[in-house]
């Protein structure tokens, strides 16, 4: 069946403006990645994965992610943990900030988290994973959704028992990704599981892996069921990709966008985390603009050996004077920071 990439969708009541979403990429998916997300087309971004405990001791740098730009949105933030007490707590912060839907992670294949008992270990875990689904979604009155891998290990097909439990127990969406917590990123997402797992439920299952270009979109919809795609890796440093995969625009980027976007990608960057944590989180990113045949692999090495981000942004310019204009108009039709940034409410901070 043909899907037209810019059909709009719900979860739950949450309407989704295009067939794309941005994929929670933790280190990766800050304001700006999300922000930038929406600005070529993605219908529904998502915030990196956020420790429900994190949350409930009021970790700082936790409540951060909390912090929601009315030009997100459709926007869903990520939680993990594995007690269910505590991740309804988290899901009624995340409900406070505002964001639209609550999405559940049960697909993290990192030691650090799976040693807690979170993230993809509860793929082995049916019965706490159904739990924790319930007691988020009678916590929230937004959609709970729910990532999850395909199982533990190789050629698992857990997600085929466990996808259809989850939506019993409340879950508005599925996210596939079909690949085994084993497997990490190697390997091919073997689709063929997401037509599985869509044809056993009947709410929207979206597939994650491997979409990489506006022809794999359209074969992963149109032979799986699924109601969208999302996309990942071919994002990071490329919003590009996300136009290519809606629109079939395929030109390459000139380097004043390319140096265009990176700049107001890097000063966003810094509003939200301060320039020194910015300092070293923007490194990758540098490669993944500049590279591509972009720009000399030279260049992105000297860029991150420049000790400031204003000198990394003098030299950006000075490679590409004209940027400065592209930057100008973008900055233009942007909505200022301030303007847009919601307030945390008072709940947040625990009454202050
Ligand atoms: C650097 C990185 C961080 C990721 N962090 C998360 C995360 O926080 N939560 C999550 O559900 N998935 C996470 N993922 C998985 C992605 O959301 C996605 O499912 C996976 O990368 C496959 O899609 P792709 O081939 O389009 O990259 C991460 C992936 C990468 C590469």
């Amino acid at each position: 069946m043909q899907v037209n990439l810019h059909e709009t969708w719900q979860i739950g009541p949450v309407e989704i403006p295009s067939r794309l979403v941005l994929a929670p990429m933790a280190g990766v998916s800050v304001q700006a990645f999300r922000r930038q997300g929406r600005r070529f087309g993605a219908g529904l971004v998502c915030s990196e994965m956020v420790s429900c405990a994190g949350l409930q001791h009021g970790n700082e740098r936790t409540l951060g992610y909390l912090r929601i730009a009315a030009d997100e949105r459709p926007l869903a933030v990520q939680i993990f943990g594995s007690d269910p007490a505590v991740m309804a707590e988290a899901a009624a912060m995340v409900e406070d900030a505002r964001a639209d839907i609550v999405d559940i992670n049960f697909g993290c294949p990192v030691k650090k988290v799976t040693k807690t008992g979170a993230g993809a270990t509860l793929l082995d875990e049916p019965d706490r994973a159904c739990r924790v689904v319930e007691a988020v979604a009678s916590a929230v009155s937004v959609p709970v959704t729910v990532k999850l891998r395909r199982g533990l290990e190789n050629g698992s097909r857990a997600c085929l028992s466990v996808g259809p439990r989850l939506v019993e127990a409340g879950a508005a969406s599925l996210t596939l990704h079909p690949r085994s917590a084993k497997q990490m990123y190697t390997g091919t997402a073997d689709h063929a599981l997401t037509a599985e797992l869509a044809s056993l439920v009947d709410v929207p299952v979206v597939a994650s892996g491997d979409i990489t270009s506006r022809a794999r979109a359209k074969t992963v919809l149109a032979t799986t069921g699924a109601a969208a795609v999302m996309v990942g890796r071919a994002a990071q440093g490329n919003p590009w990709a996300l136009r290519e995969i809606l629109d079939g625009e395929g030109v390459e980027p000139s380097r004043e966008e390319v140096v265009a976007e990176l700049i107001l990608f890097m000063r966003e960057t810094v509003r939200e985390l301060g320039e020194h944590r910015a300092t070293g989180f923007l490194k990758k990113f540098y490669g993944w603009y500049l590279g591509r045949g972009r720009f000399p692999r030279t260049f992105k090495a000297e860029l991150t050996q420049l000790p400031t981000i204003a000198e990394v942004e003098s030299r950006l310019l000075a490679a590409a004077p004209g940027a400065r204009f592209v930057l100008a108009r973008l900055e233009e039709t942007l909505p200022q920071g301030d303007e847009v940034l919601l307030d945390l409410p008072i709940s947040i901070y625990g009454g202050g």
